[in-house]
């Protein structure tokens, strides 16, 4: 009933930035018009070809449209909340009224707490968007008769730069809804159909988003990399300020004095070094070293991750007088993957077999003793992982993470428990199913019954964890490119087919807009809600506001992937369903087209 490590557990909820399409019509004087674009990825010096659909439903609307340009944009969004310099954080005390006489938690009042925790006086919030360059032209002009869809080709060309990939990204939402030190940013590149009416109005249509493909040099001779890592418990520095958190941490240290605990500290080798090309596979061993302690390891378990870290705020908040920002950063590991088909596949699958679908981390896991303490394994690194990238706001990084159950011994669980020594006999590790039993049942599998771990091992577990950094890279070219962020870089032009020869590339003009204080406040700094543990779910209800206060970035990569897209066209086209218009090779993904850049 006094599970004492548990009592604090965190639920996250995640709010997708993407998958569901949003609507892409327009209304102006009773005319609806739909816009969608479908183009192939950006890549530095290569032209990508694109074409953008116009549809208008009311057939009285055919002749009411003046023109249409298409416009491309790469927005970055980047959002941080830190605490003032000398803000103090008041304590949180126990209420004066601990007469509940069932609940056996100590009771504590959390209102000054709470009430500081969304108060100006102490954090400052800043959220700011930029636009790195946008480009623009007309593609449908003198008032053409849209009685039926049109569609219209266009190219995109990009200069010798590399622009930061485009990924799936959550926004981290907790059952607390209340956000303490936070940090966020996404980017996006995003198609806007700027639609002219003929009675001068003027209408922008998000008509999907796009993303580029950086390029990187092939890494020199690989050398194998070691890298050591000390195991250590992961989140706990969450909400390490509450009372209920404290309570629970002096308890363990009291009956698991963490001197007396085994250290165990990874080493780790990798056969190629650090630098991982997506879709291959990572080959190392790991060897974990382990004192002798009053814990003992057991089971281990490898995965990849990769997460996309806003630097900025770091910046922000440490420059502002936050130096234990990062530390108290209270967020788990965003998994993130790259815009990609990958995910579609089972679109193109004639069979319509789902299987390709789900695209999951891989992870590896084994039992790991002090004997056999050593694993060599060979864990796939995804295709859909982002390479390592730094934009303005964020930078992606790809990690090893090793995952450790450490097992304590009983007398320590019983001592957590605050219960006298448990009787052995009833209180076993495993459990051993009965087969007989087994057989008298419609559903349990004639086979010897294996041991399976019993409640009480897993309460007497800790989790520790330690990480690997790994540089991923993406598609591999013999030229090195410049990256965006050094001044005075070229940007990607639309551009009207057929490609032409030279393109003259304007220098890219960054324009950034702060959000006003108000909305970023309204995200960031609830009027509502508690930090109380044992009365999260007062704030369900908050959490539905928190959602939607207004967010910049909540349209980031949302509706049609012009990628996903222009591949449809191209098996489309492939299997007959569509004439052949596609020009070059353009039948998978790697195809674009190099074309010469003029001075
Ligand atoms: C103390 O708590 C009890 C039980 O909830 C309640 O009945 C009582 O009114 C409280 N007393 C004060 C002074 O808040
Ligand atoms: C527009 O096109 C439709 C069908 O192609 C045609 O019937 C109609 O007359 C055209 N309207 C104008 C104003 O040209
Ligand atoms: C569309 O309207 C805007 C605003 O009136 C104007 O600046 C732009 O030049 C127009 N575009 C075209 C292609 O006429
Ligand atoms: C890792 O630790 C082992 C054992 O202590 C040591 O032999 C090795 O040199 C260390 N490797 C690195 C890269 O520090
Ligand atoms: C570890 O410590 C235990 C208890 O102190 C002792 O019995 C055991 O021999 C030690 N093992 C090693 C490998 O030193
Ligand atoms: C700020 O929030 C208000 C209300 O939600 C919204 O109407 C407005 O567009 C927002 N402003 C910006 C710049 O996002």
């Amino acid at each position: 009933m006094n599970k004492v490590f548990s009592t604090v557990t965190l639920l996250v909820a995640t709010v997708a930035s993407t998958l569901l399409p949003k609507d892409v019509s327009a209304e102006s004087s009773a005319c609806t018009v739909q816009a969608w674009v479908r183009a192939e990825d950006l890549a530095p010096e290569h032209v990508s070809h694109g074409e953008l659909r116009i549809k208008v439903l009311q057939p009285h609307c055919a002749a009411s449209i003046a023109s249409v340009a298409l416009r491309l944009e790469l927005n970055e969004f980047g959002e941080v909340k830190h605490l003032r310099p000398g803000a103090v954080i008041p304590e949180i005390k126990k209420t004066d009224n601990q007469t509940l006489r069932d609940n056996p938690h100590t009771l504590y009042d959390y209102g000054p707490y709470d009430k500081a925790m969304s108060d100006p006086a102490l954090w400052f919030v800043k959220a700011e968007e930029r636009t790195a360059w946008s480009t623009e032209a007309t593609l449908f002009e003198n008032n053409p008769n849209f009685s039926r869809p049109l569609v219209k080709p266009f190219i995109v060309a990009s200069p010798a730069v590399n622009y930061p990939p485009s990924f799936v990204h959550y926004r981290q939402i907790d059952t607390f809804n209340l956000v303490k030190r936070h940090a966020y940013s996404d980017l996006g590149y995003h198609y806007t159909a700027v639609v002219n009416f003929t009675d001068g109005r003027t209408v922008h249509l998000p008509a999907g988003h796009t993303t580029f493909r950086p390029t990187y040099t092939r890494p020199l001779a690989p050398t194998p990399f070691s890298w050591n890592s000390t195991f250590l418990m992961h989140h706990e520095t969450c909400m390490a300020d509450l009372p209920q958190t404290k309570e629970m941490l002096a308890l363990r240290e009291k009956c698991l004095p963490e001197s007396l605990r085994s250290a165990f500290i990874a080493e780790v080798t990798l056969e190629d070094g650090y630098a991982v090309q997506r879709g291959k596979p990572l080959k190392g061993r790991v060897t974990v070293h382990a004192t002798n302690g009053s814990t003992q390891m057991s089971d281990i378990s490898l995965a990849f991750y990769n997460n996309h870290h806003t630097s900025w705020a770091l910046e922000y908040a440490t420059t502002g007088g936050d130096p234990d920002f990062y530390k108290l950063l209270c967020q788990y590991p965003d998994v993130t993957e790259i815009i990609s088909t990958d995910y579609s596949s089972y679109l193109f699958n004639e069979e319509r077999s789902r299987n390709a679908f789900y695209n999951s981390p891989p992870i590896l896991s084994r039992s790991l003793t002090a004997g056999e303490p050593s694993w060599d394994f060979e864990l796939p690194i995804p295709t859909t992982a982002v390479p390592h990238f730094s934009s303005y706001y964020g930078t992606t990084v790809g990690a090893l993470v090793l995952n450790l159950a450490v097992v304590y011994p009983r007398d320590v669980a019983d001592c957590i428990r605050g219960v006298e020594k448990a009787n052995d006999d009833s209180d076993p590790e495993y459990i051993m199913l009965n087969a007989e039993e087994g057989l008298w049942d419609s559903y349990t599998p004639v086979v010897a019954p294996i041991p399976s771990e019993s409640e009480r091992l897993w309460e007497r577990t800790l989790y520790l964890q330690a990480v690997v950094p790994l540089n991923i890279l993406g598609e591999i070219s013999e030229q090195q490119m410049d990256h965006y962020l050094t001044p005075g870089q070229p940007s990607p032009t639309l551009l009207i087919s057929p490609p032409p020869d030279r393109v003259a590339f304007s220098i890219a003009r960054p324009v950034t807009a702060e959000e006003p204080l108000a909305n970023t406040s309204a995200r960031l700094m609830p009027s509502k809600g508690t930090f109380n543990p044992y009365h999260f779910e007062d704030n369900f209800d908050d959490y539905y506001n928190w959602r939607a206060a207004p967010d910049p970035a909540a349209h980031y990569n949302q509706g049609n992937y012009a990628g996903l897209l222009w591949k449809k066209k191209v098996v489309a086209e492939e299997r007959g369903i569509l004439p052949k218009t596609t020009q070059g090779e353009g039948n998978d993904d790697d195809s674009q087209h190099p074309f010469v850049v003029m001075p």
